[in-house]
Formats: structure tokens, sequence, C-alpha cells
């Protein structure tokens, strides 16, 4: 029994060194885990959680650079120039002396900056190694779940936050989650991009015209409410800006333009009216005096006859347009004889059917031979009524049809803002004529008074037949006028009726183009152009993938075509010579926001509109009583 307790003592005697040194071992394992680990962690926390938000290398890369100046200012602070050494020493001791917890934080702490510059680094790596597409499928999974978690997470910033609807300068149209450039990155640019989280469209971008295509429910109409909204609120902050700078003094409408916000829905249809309402609401909300927001023609009418002679005379032959020749041509002469007379233009519809009469225009035109002979001329009657009648009737039937739209109502320079619906689907013709009249209206508004203008042309396909040349004049003009024009189709092909005229006006839109889902992307996304890739090809070891590969710079579209046509909903492309954005849009909620304190504040905001300038009732009833007199005269 003795021995064996002796034999075991010396045993234990005999093993103590092994002992000792695996306890000193097993302790400093432990304390360079716990000091190691707290780092190790932290960086792959880093990786992780860009992994999971679908971040590119940049983001990660700011935080680096927030934490570099963070140690920065606490070295200061503390007047510890490398004090995440000596808490990593602290860590240390604390760790030895057995103080765990306190020896992560520190050691989490003394690390900070190598675990978030290893997680750049290797972020950097790896995303940059996957987009190579070196790793095949592995690349294209990587690529498409990034997308998809950068997708989802700028919808749930759309939930969460409230974006704002401009900057200083651009509109903010929602939140965006990747950009394609059109040309490598130099260091310089890279380091120096700024990750902002939105869409933004500049507003001298803007200025150069803008088209916007996407098929039906791609949310075209929301992204335009949207546009309007954000470019209303940036135009005025500047417009409020300079003039309350002093030295602009009374020459403030020359340099200092009021903006105009004008938004034609082409389509018309049975939902016109509350979308124009809601859309003029939404105006309201911003802040825009409601006196000087117009919802045409269910609230506002326009005024045409404030036109020149030629414009005036060239939109009423448009609206009344007869396919007969020779009644167009008896019809301009008569227009002609109407409009421009010595004694001046008609004023209303009423003044214009009482010149239509042959006693009146003698008198009007006394001296003048040629004139009087017209007058003759079309007032003789070779049975049946003579053409003047006949277009008389045309005439008062046409402002029966109009209902006074443009009769006698409000100059645009009443408007800050104004919502033109036009019948579009319902009576192709009457669309055309009136957009024509509006494109005519807009076009006088801007040369004589100075205004900044944004035209919006929703669902532009369903008037451009006529329209089309009309709208492509009046971006080539507007540019030194002052004015935007953002045309929207559903389709690359319903922007104009020929190729040529698409290629006109688009070649007239220097300020980008904003696409949302559409089927026929072909034709887009070759406007757009190429950038560069790299292309790996793979030898094949038997059925393997062997070692060796090649690398090819090539031409790949700037916008991908296949992915705009399985864009999801609400999604869109802005798309620009040198980059490709894209984003979801956010849509606009008045209920969600506060009035523009730029635009409440302005003391401009409250300027007085003129008003119509006949009444409507009495317009109505001299009309008739005018109408029912000539006829009652012509039946006797
Ligand atoms: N960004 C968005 N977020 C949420 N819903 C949207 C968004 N854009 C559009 N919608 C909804 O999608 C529907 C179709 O949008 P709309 O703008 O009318 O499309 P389009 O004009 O292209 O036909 C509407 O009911 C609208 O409320
Ligand atoms: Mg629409």
């Amino acid at each position: 029994m003795a021995t064996a307790i002796r034999r075991r003592q010396v045993k234990l005697m005999r093993s103590w060194p092994v002992m000792a040194v695996s306890g000193v071992v097993a302790a400093i394992a432990s304390v360079v885990a716990a000091i190691l680990l707290p780092g190790v962690a932290t960086a792959a926390g880093l990786v992780g959680w860009a992994w999971y938000r679908g971040w590119p290398a940049s983001k990660l890369r700011n935080i680096v650079l927030a934490v570099l100046g963070s140690t920065a200012l606490a070295a200061a602070m503390t007047a510890d120039p490398i004090w995440p050494y000596h808490t990593l020493e602290t860590a240390i001791r604390q760790a030895f002396s057995g103080q765990w917890p306190e020896a992560v934080t520190n050691a989490v702490g003394g690390q900070l900056v190598l675990a978030a510059v290893a997680a750049w680094w290797w972020w950097h790596r790896y995303t940059l190694r996957m987009q190579s597409g070196v790793a095949g499928e592995r690349s294209e999974k990587h690529a498409r779940r990034q997308l998809l978690r950068r997708q989802r997470e700028a919808q749930r910033r759309i939930r969460r936050e409230i974006t704002p609807l401009s900057r200083p300068g651009r509109v903010v149209l929602g939140h965006r989650y990747e950009s394609t450039y059109g040309e490598v990155r130099l260091a310089g640019e890279y380091l120096l991009a700024k990750d902002r989280p939105w869409i933004e469209i500049p507003l001298d971008r803007l200025q150069l015209h803008t088209a916007v295509i996407g098929e039906t429910g791609a949310g075209k109409t929301t992204l335009l409410t949207r546009l309007s909204a954000g470019w209303t609120e940036a135009a005025w902050a500047e417009y409020v800006r300079r003039s309350s700078q002093p030295e602009s003094g009374s020459t403030v409408d020359q340099v200092n333009p009021r903006p105009l916000t004008i938004f034609v829905d082409a389509k018309g249809g049975r939902e016109a009216p509350d979308a124009a309402r809601s859309w003029a609401d939404a105006m309201e909300a911003l802040g825009l005096d409601p006196r000087r927001v117009g919802v045409f023609p269910f609230e506002q009418r326009l005024n045409m006859w404030q036109l020149p002679p030629r414009q005036l005379r060239a939109s009423l032959h448009a609206l009344a347009s007869t396919d007969h020749e020779y009644y167009s041509r008896l019809q301009r002469e008569l227009l002609h004889l109407v409009v421009d007379a010595p004694d001046g233009p008609p004023t209303s519809s009423v003044g214009f059917l009482k010149k239509i009469n042959p006693d009146a225009l003698r008198r009007s035109w006394r001296g003048y031979e040629t004139e009087l002979q017209s007058i003759e001329a079309l007032t003789a009657s070779r049975g049946g009524p003579s053409p003047m009648a006949a277009d008389l009737m045309l005439f008062a039937d046409l402002f029966r049809l109009l209902g006074s739209d443009f009769d006698a109502g409000r100059p645009l320079a009443d408007f800050d803002a104004l919502y033109i619906s036009l019948p579009g689907t319902v009576d192709r013709v009457v669309a055309e004529a009136k957009a024509s009249v509006v494109i005519e209206l807009l076009a006088y508004e801007l040369a004589t008074s100075s205004r900044r203008c944004l035209f919006i042309l929703d669902e532009f396909s369903a008037v451009s037949g006529e329209v089309a040349g009309s709208v492509i004049g009046l971006v080539e003009r507007l540019r030194s006028l002052g004015g935007s024009v953002v045309v929207a189709a559903q389709s690359y092909e319903g922007l104009a009726p020929t190729p040529d005229e698409r290629e006109r006006l688009l070649g007239a839109m220097g300020g980008g183009m904003l696409v949302m889902r559409t089927q026929n992307s072909g034709p887009v996304a070759q406007r757009a152009g190429t950038r560069r890739v790299s292309e790996v090809g793979r030898q094949l070891a038997g059925t393997e993938e062997g070692s060796l590969g090649t690398v090819r710079r090539q031409d790949a579209f700037l916008l991908n075509p296949d992915r705009l046509r399985r864009l999801p909903e609400h999604h869109v492309a802005y798309v620009l010579p040198e980059e490709v954005q894209w984003g979801v849009v956010t849509p606009l909620e008045p209920t969600k926001r506060l009035p523009s304190e730029v635009i409440v504040e302005s003391p401009q905001r409250a300027l007085p509109p003129a008003g119509d300038a006949v009444p409507y009732l009495q317009l109505c009833a001299d009309r008739q009583r005018e109408v029912d007199e000539r006829l009652r005269g012509w039946s006797a």
C-alpha cells in the first residue's frame, strides 16, 4: 500500500514540469484567443453585415475612414498617439489576471482599426474576384444575391425613411441601389465617390430634356408626379434665393424667372378628374398658393385668344380641322379675314362668331380690295349654305365641343402649377388639337414673359401622331426659353410615330432617360451605349475546369437590356451617357410630409392671378344668344 502511494508520488513529481508547461500553454492560448478573437469577430461581423446588406466595398471603406477619424480624435483627446497599442497591452494584462470581460472590451477597442481595414480589404478583394467572373456560376450567384439584398434594402428605406423631395439643385426620385459606370474609374474617382443613397436628377440635366419609358403599371405616372413636386421645390428654392439677393433689383424677372410646373396627361379617361385633382392637391400640399394651381379643363379654362394672330389662326384651324382640301382652304381664308382684321383680333368665341358676318367683315376690311373680294367669294352661295355659313356652324359646333376650354379663360401667367388633361384615348383628334394649342400657349408664354418651366407629357403616345412634330419643335426651342420637357411613353416606339422623328426627338434630349420595365429594351440599351468588361474563359481538362484561362476586355451594354425586361415594378434606371443609376421610386405621400418651407415662406408665393378674361356664365350666355340670333337670321 505504502509503496503504491509512494510510486504515485514519484510519478507526480516526475510529471509536474509537463503539467506546468501545459498549464502555461493553455493560459497563453486562452489569452491570445481572448485578445485576437474579438478582433477577428469584429472583422468577420463587418464582412457578414456587408454581405447581408449587399454593400459595395466602398461602404466598408467609408467605415474604415470613419474609424480612422475617430481613432485620431481619441488620440488627440487622450494625448496618446498610439492608444490602440496601449489599450491592447492593457487587454493582455487583464487577460492574464483573469478579468475577461474587460480584456475582451479593450481588445475590441485596440483592434478596431485593424479589424475594419482587414474587413474592407477582404471584402474588396472578394467582390472584385466575384465581379470579374473568375468563379463562374458562383460569381453570378454572388452578383444576383447582392443585387436582391440591395434592392430589398432600398425598399426598406423607402418604407422607413422620409425621402426628401429635393436637395439644392437636384431632384430626389427615390433610393438608389446600384450604379454602372461607362468608363473605368480611377483610384481618385473611386475614393472620392460619394455613396449617396438616392437617385438624384440635377436641374441642369433636366434642362436638357428627358425621356421616360416604361410599360403600363411600371410606375411612370408616380415617378412623374414625384418629379414634378421635386422640381417645383428645387426650382422654387433657387427662385427664392435669387430674388432675395438685393442686387437683382428691378430686373429680377429677367435673371430670375418664376417656376411653372405643367403636367399634361394625354390619356384622359374616367379617372382623369381624380388624378388631376390629386396632383393639384399634392402641389398645394407642397405650399403653392391654391389660387395659382390649375386643373384644366375640369376646374380652369385657358385663353387662346391671347395668342398672336398667326398662332391663333393655326390653332383654330387645327381645332376645326376638316379633311376636305377645298373647305380647308376656304376656312383658312376666313380665319385670315376674322383674325387679322384691321380692327384687332377677337378676344373670345363670341367676338369670333360675331365677326363671321359679311357686313361686319366688309366694315372691318373697308379699303382692302383683295380681302373684300374674298368676302364676296365666301358669301356666294351655290344652292345650300355659303362657305361662310358652313364655317359659322362648324365653329359654333367647335366651341360647343371644346366646352369653352380655351375660351377667354386664364392666361398661363396665372399659374405656378397646372395639370392639363387631354382625352387621348377617348377622342384622339380633339386631344391632339388641344395639345397643339397648349404647346402654342406655352411657347408664347415663355417667349413673352420669363418663366422657368417644367413641361411633363405623360402618355405621349396617345397624342404623338400630330403633335410629335410640335413637341420636337418645342424641345428644340425650349432650351433657350428656359423650359425643360419630360416626355413619357410606354415604349421606345411610342415616343414618335416614325423612326426619324424618334431619333430627332431623342437626339434633342440630352438630359438622359428614365427607363422603367420595358419589353422592347433593345433600342433603349443601344442608345445608352457600351462599357468595357472583362470576360473570363477557362480551359477544360476533360470535363473539369483546368487551371489555365483567358481574360478578354470587351464591350458590353452599359444598360443591360435583359435586366430592363425583368426589372421589378417601380424600379427605374436613370440613364446618363457616363453612368446608369438603378433605384426604386418613392411615391409622393402628401400626408407624410410638411409643406415646403422655401415656398410657404416666400414673399412671392401669393402673386395675385389675373383670373378669367370673361366669366364662364357670361361667355356661355353671350355665345348662345349670338348663335341663336344668327341662325334665326339665316333661316328667315
Ligand atoms: N414607387 C412606387 N411604390 C409603390 N407603388 C407604386 C410606385 N409606383 C407606382 N406604384 C403603384 O403602381 C400602380 C401603377 O403606377 P402608375 O404610376 O400609374 O404606372 P404607369 O403610369 O406606368 O401605368 C399604381 O397603383 C401606383 O400606386
Ligand atoms: Mg400612367
